[in-house]
Order: structure tokens, then sequence, then C-alpha cells
């Protein structure tokens, strides 16, 4: 066998930053997809089968079909701190790590997660496209009026590191912030990043967060426990005219139900960076409210942090070739998979 061909094979699903590309290029064969669409299931099948490592996007399904396919697959690496498009415990019984890219992407997503908050509290997006449409005639003490978001309560749904970094942006506009720790791990729930309280945030039950808040943030994973977790009761008990901010994942809420709570004029509005199915379909009756705002899942898109995320997502994968877990493992229990020649 020639050198080039003992060295691993990546398959690469996407074109990532060039600089992570020329990094994985330095160790291993990439076999990279070029399109700007995802390949389809057919193609990851066959692209897997002789892989050692797969770099996969979100929108990849690495279920257990798919990591069967590959015999040799000793590593999964997520571009992405959420690796719900992964079978996780497939992965685990067949000895392959997978990777993904926390903290780096936090404070990014975490801006985004505000920034929709602020755009939704102060009809930011209605009011440029009223400028455009020319409907701009004068001053008028009653046009555009929107929420005041300081000195109003925040309630966080999913007090992990992006939550936190959200509640540190509130701190800054005189917000109250209530989250809804899990009941199993209170104590865990109040400590924050650096292991420190946060100034002025209160742990309280979900039915008091979401009766008190005129802003909920959602920061959980996508898991089984949270699929569906916000529907027409959680919409029914929000305080009347609150604004919904959701960057986790489009799962996560019944999207008919929010649909329903808006419509009513029971909710003010709803701030999305996520939806269900992604991409929503353009005819979807949230995409004709003028006070729901959708951006195309772009919490981490900043030029540094996706160049960041792919060189995590680069050493996750030269350290599960070198036999040791990822830097940044989502299945820490795995038993690694030893090298098939
Ligand atoms: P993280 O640090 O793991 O935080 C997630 C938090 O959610 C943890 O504190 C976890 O609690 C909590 N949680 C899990 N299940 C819960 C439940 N049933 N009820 C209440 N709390 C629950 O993760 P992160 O980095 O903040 O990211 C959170 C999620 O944001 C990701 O999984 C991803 O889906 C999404 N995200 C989206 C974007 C975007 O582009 N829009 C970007 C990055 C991330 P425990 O610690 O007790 O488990
Ligand atoms: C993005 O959604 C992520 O999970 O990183």
């Amino acid at each position: 066998m020639s050198e080039e061909a003992s060295r691993p094979l990546v398959f690469v699903t996407r074109p990532i930053a060039e600089q992570a590309l020329a990094e994985l290029a330095g160790f291993a064969r990439v076999d990279l997809w070029e399109d700007e669409m995802p390949p389809p299931r057919d193609v990851i099948l066959g692209r897997i089968a002789g892989a050692d490592a797969i770099l996969s996007l979100l929108t990849d399904g690495i279920d257990a079909a798919v990591i069967a396919a590959a015999p040799r697959l000793r590593v999964i690496s997520n571009l992405a701190v959420g690796v719900d498009n992964i079978d996780l415990d497939a992965a685990t019984a067949s000895g392959v790590a997978v990777g993904h890219t926390p903290g780096v992407l936090t404070e990014t997503t975490a801006d985004l997660a505000f920034a929709l908050l602020m755009a939704a509290a102060r009809r930011i997006v209605e009011a440029d496209s009223y400028t455009r449409q020319g409907r701009w005639r004068t001053w008028g003490p009653r046009v555009m009026l929107g929420r005041d978001v300081f000195g109003a309560a925040l309630g966080i749904i999913g007090w992990g590191a992006i939550g936190r970094a959200m509640a540190r942006r509130a701190a800054g506009f005189a917000m109250r912030v209530l989250y809804a720790a899990r009941a199993d791990k209170p104590h865990q729930a109040r400590i924050g990043a650096t292991g420190q309280e946060i100034a002025g945030a209160s742990a309280v039950a979900l039915s008091e967060l979401l009766g008190e808040s005129d802003f909920v943030s959602l920061h959980v994973p996508l898991t089984p426990e949270t699929r569906g977790m916000f529907g027409a009761r959680e919409f029914r008990a929000m305080k009347p005219g609150a604004i919904l901010i959701n960057t986790a994942r489009g799962e996560v809420i019944d999207q008919r139900a929010l649909y329903e709570a808006l419509a009513a004029g029971h909710l003010g509005g709803a701030a999305l960076d996520v939806t269900s199915p992604e991409p929503i379909a353009p005819d979807d009756p949230l995409l004709k409210l003028p006070n729901v705002i959708v951006t195309p899942h772009i919490g981490s898109a900043s030029q540094a942090t996706r160049l960041r995320m792919a060189q995590i997502a680069v050493g996750n994968i030269r350290d599960a070739l070198a036999g040791r877990l990822p830097a940044y493992c989502a299945n820490p229990a795995v038993r690694l998979k030893t090298k098939i020649a």
C-alpha cells in the first residue's frame, strides 16, 4: 500500500473553513462533498463505508444504519454543539467517538439570541420593511410602538453555557432573570459557566417563570425529554403579550401551537433561529405574522467562530484517530474501537 493510501480517510460533508481543511489534509486523506446542499442519505451511506472518520454537520442524519454501514469508522465529528442528528447510543455501542464543538460558539449564539430579543421587542424587522415600502411619512406618536427591554423579566429555559451567556447580556439591560432548573440537578443549575453564581438570576419553578417573564428564551438541547416541551399548555401559561425566543432546536416547540397562541393575540411575538422542519416552508402560516422573525439557523455564524468550530472538529478527529478520546467528546463513556488495518 502506498504511503498516501495508508493515511486515514475522512469524509467531510460540506466545505468548511479552508484553514481547517488544510489542517485536516495534514494528517488525513480528505473526501470532501463540495455541494452547497447536504449530501443525500445514499451518498452518506456510500462515502462513509470506507471512511475512518466523518466530519458531519447538523443537517446530516447519522443514525444506527449509517454507523453500521461504516466498519472502519472511529469518530463522528460534528460541527455543532448539538448532537441530536447523531444516534449517540449506536455510536457508543460501535466504539465510535462523537466529537462536538461546545463553548467556542457560546457567546456568538447568545449575541444572536439577544439580538432576536431586541429585534422582536422593538419591531426592528417590521420597521425596516415599513421604511422600504415607503410607508414612513412622518414621525408618529403611535407608530411602531414596541416593548421595553430595559427592566423587563427574562425567563431562560436551559441554564447551560448559552442560557447563562444570555443572562449576562440581560444583566446589562437591568433585566430580571429567571431560570427553571431541572429538579434532579438543582445545585449544578445554579452555578455559572465559571463556577460562580450569576448575580441577580433566580431559580424558579417553570410555572412561575412562564407566568412572570416578558421574554422567554429557549436554550435546551434537543433530547427525548425536551422534544415538544413547549406546546399549547406552556404558551397559555405565558404572560399575555410575552415574546418567545428560540435559538435551541425547532422541535423543542410545537410550532402549530405557537402559531395559534400568536394568532389569538395571547403572545406578543416570536423570534426563531430554528424551526421544524428546516428550512421552514415558505407558506408556513408563521411567516404571515408580522410579529414573527425567522432567521436561517445562524446562531454560531460569525467568521471567527465558524473557523474555531472547524478547527475543534478537526482536532477531535485527530485525537480519535490517534486513539485518544476527542477533547470535546459527546459520548465520553465510549470504548474506542481499534484501527482496522
Ligand atoms: P449546554 O451548555 O449543554 O446547556 C444546555 C442546558 O440545558 C444544560 O444546562 C442542561 O442541563 C439543560 N437541560 C437539558 N435538558 C433539560 C430539560 N429537560 N429541562 C431543563 N433544562 C435542561 O449547551 P449549550 O452550549 O448552551 O447549547 C444548548 C443548545 O443550543 C444546543 O444543544 C443546541 O441545540 C442549541 N444551539 C443552537 C445554535 C444555533 O445556531 N441556533 C448554536 C449553538 C447551540 P444539565 O446541565 O442539567 O444537563
Ligand atoms: C448549532 O445549532 C449547534 O448546535 O452548534
